[in-house]
């Protein structure tokens, strides 16, 4: 399966696709990292392994969003990419990009989905008081974090913990999720009924 991976900022989630391949937990080829920020140090990361990477900067299509996602479009598909993997990627996509890439798109979000889409999730659930919060891997619908959920990851919220403290803690499990739900896919594993995803067991 060859996937492209789409960054806008540190890269962490990436990064843990890559150091899982490199440790043989997740069979998939990385064909394209492609960031709309230039200073994104996952490009780094990603040209030190030798793994194609481009900038679609959404500022030089200025408001024109269909210009920006049809290049985005354009380059996964010069590189053969199966599957696009948003992971930290700030730009909200349109049902121009969803549509092409439907059931072959999916995001990471910090928060146990359906509860506190959008940004600053880990805020949004210490404001809430909930006492678990965690991560969701989902396939991209046309909404804001939504689409049907593949898997989750549960974490303790502490009476002691700051936006930081929490976010650290939910991006631990990130960093393992997203390479499972990677493996799974590339498994074949993974099968939509009624928006509801099933997981074949092995
Ligand atoms: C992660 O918290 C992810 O869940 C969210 O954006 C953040 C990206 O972090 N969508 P990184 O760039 O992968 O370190």
């Amino acid at each position: 399966m060859n996937i492209g991976i789409l960054v806008s900022g540190r890269g962490s989630n990436m990064a843990a696709i890559l150091d899982a391949i490199q440790s043989g937990d997740l069979n998939v080829n990385v064909s394209l990292v492609l960031s709309n920020n230039p200073q994104s140090p996952a490009l780094r990361r990603a040209a030190r392994e030798n793994i194609p990477t481009k900038v679609v900067n959404h500022r030089d299509y200025g408001k024109d969003r269909e210009a920006f996602e049809a290049a985005l479009d354009a380059a996964l598909r010069s590189e053969g990419v199966d599957c696009v993997v948003l992971a930290g990627f700030m730009r909200v996509l349109t049902p121009f990009f969803v549509r092409r890439w439907k059931e072959r798109l999916i995001n990471i979000h910090p928060s146990l989905l359906p509860a506190f889409r959008g940004l600053h999730a880990q805020r949004q659930a210490l404001e809430a008081g909930v006492k678990l919060a965690g991560c969701t891997v989902h396939f991209v619908d046309e909404g804001t974090d939504t689409g049907p959920i593949i898997a989750q990851s549960a974490v303790p919220v502490l009476d002691t913990d700051s936006e930081d403290t929490l976010s650290a803690r939910i991006l631990e499990e990130e960093h393992k999720l997203l390479p499972l739900v990677l493996h799974w896919l590339a498994g074949g594993r993974i099968s939509i009924e009624n928006d509801r995803v099933r997981i074949a067991r092995i």
